[in-house]
């Protein structure tokens, strides 16, 4: 037996101490505590640096109060302004229906019907891609102005991995999202040693990972950048892998296994969030890529999609609209892609994937497929 409990390595896991992140706690809990009316925060940082647990942590402390209104909206299922608007509108008012109304107008009554709890708190996590994919989102989310004004606390708290966003954001819209900016500061080698083998006290049993095995995957995850969610990932594939082999303790061979297979950008779970298509997209992007390729131009990925959607007799999508699917893939940082430089007739996009292997993923879109 390795794990004392396995689900203590899942990012939904509330871990008891939250280290390094008391000021990110008290700037976004200070306008819930004292602030009056709607108030926008843009919380930015890199994968895995804490964003949304610390998000969680204040939604889950909310309800001490009498009887707030909390909502959390994962963006990468809710990813066009009007998908913000009707989730919101339908949590706020659960009973009236959205018809005839438009995406701002929503917006606003359920922001108008959260006025008389005592305090609220939104959160829209991984808002890269509304923002990205719909710029209309931008004015949706920062017209505020426009919000009801009310003596109870709302806040709205927008979370993204990359600054970078707000440069292709008109610059009014910018200018507001940028005000009350908290940042996620990625956590030193130190700090992330703390808070994985505080994790690593909750989730394995006692000395069943070797010291060596832990410090190959601290070590692995501060070069991507300190992500504590792929340190997690690792652990877990790693452990999965000594109990397969009925071993006692995790070694680095486990690790290292580990890391050759489990992406640092995403998590494999996270598939489940793709809508059909992606996951078909995706699906030849692997099968291409077990062809010993290491990246595939626009025009092979398309005719090896329409051949999978024919072998699977699954409905196929226009090119505009598959070029949009391949985006999000990227947005979702599951492929990069680039402009091909010398060597290519005319100018094509290349698809790099953002995995180290093909295999995990293709067998887990089988799954979901
Ligand atoms: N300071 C911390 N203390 C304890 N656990 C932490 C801390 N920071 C992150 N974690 C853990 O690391 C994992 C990833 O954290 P989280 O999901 O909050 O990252 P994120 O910044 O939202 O990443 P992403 O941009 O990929 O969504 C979770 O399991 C979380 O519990
Ligand atoms: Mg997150």
């Amino acid at each position: 037996m390795i794990f004392r409990d396995k689900e203590a390595l899942s990012p939904s896991y509330l871990p008891r101490d939250i280290r390094y992140r008391e000021e990110q706690i008290d700037r976004l809990s200070r306008h819930l505590l004292t602030g009056r009316g709607p108030s926008l925060a843009l919380a930015v940082g890199r994968k895995g640096t804490g964003k949304t647990l610390v998000c969680k942590k204040l939604l889950e402390d909310l309800p001490a109060k009498t009887s707030p209104f909390t909502l959390y909206l994962d963006c990468r299922t809710n990813r066009s302004p009007g998908d913000i608007a009707r989730a919101l509108h339908s949590a706020a008012i659960p009973y009236e229906p959205l018809k005839g109304h438009s995406t701002q107008a929503l917006f606003l009554k359920a922001l108008e019907a959260t006025k008389d709890a005592d305090g609220s708190m939104i959160v829209l996590d991984h808002a890269d891609i509304p923002l990205r994919l719909h710029p209309t989102s931008a004015f949706l989310l920062s017209r505020t102005e426009a919000w009801p004004t009310s003596p109870n606390p709302t806040l709205i708290a927008i979370v993204i991995e990359d600054l970078d966003i707000l440069s292709h954001l008109d610059s009014r819209a910018s200018s507001t999202l940028r005000r009350n900016m908290i940042d996620f500061p990625s956590y030193s080698e130190r700090e992330l040693r703390r808070i994985v083998q505080q994790r690593v006290n909750d989730s394995f049993r006692k000395k069943a990972i070797s010291t060596e095995a832990l410090k190959a995957c601290t070590e692995a995850a501060t070069r991507q950048h300190a992500n504590v969610r792929y340190a997690l990932d690792l652990l877990r594939h790693a452990g999965e892998r000594a109990e397969r082999r009925d071993a006692l303790v995790v070694e680095p061979s486990d690790i290292e296994h580990s890391i050759s297979e489990t992406p640092s950008a995403f998590s494999i779970h996270d598939l489940g969030l793709l809508d059909d298509h992606e996951r078909m997209i995706l699906l030849s992007l692997t099968h291409l890529l077990t062809k010993q390729r290491s990246y595939v131009t626009t025009g092979q990925l398309e005719n090896e999609y329409r051949e999978q959607c024919r072998r699977l007799s699954r409905p196929t999508i226009r090119h505009t609209t598959l070029w949009k699917s391949v985006k999000t893939l990227e947005i979702l940082r599951i492929i990069k892609t680039e402009i091909s430089g010398r060597g290519f007739r005319g100018r094509t996009t290349l698809i790099h994937p953002n995995f180290p292997s093909p295999q995990p993923i293709r067998t887990q879109l089988m799954r979901l497929l």
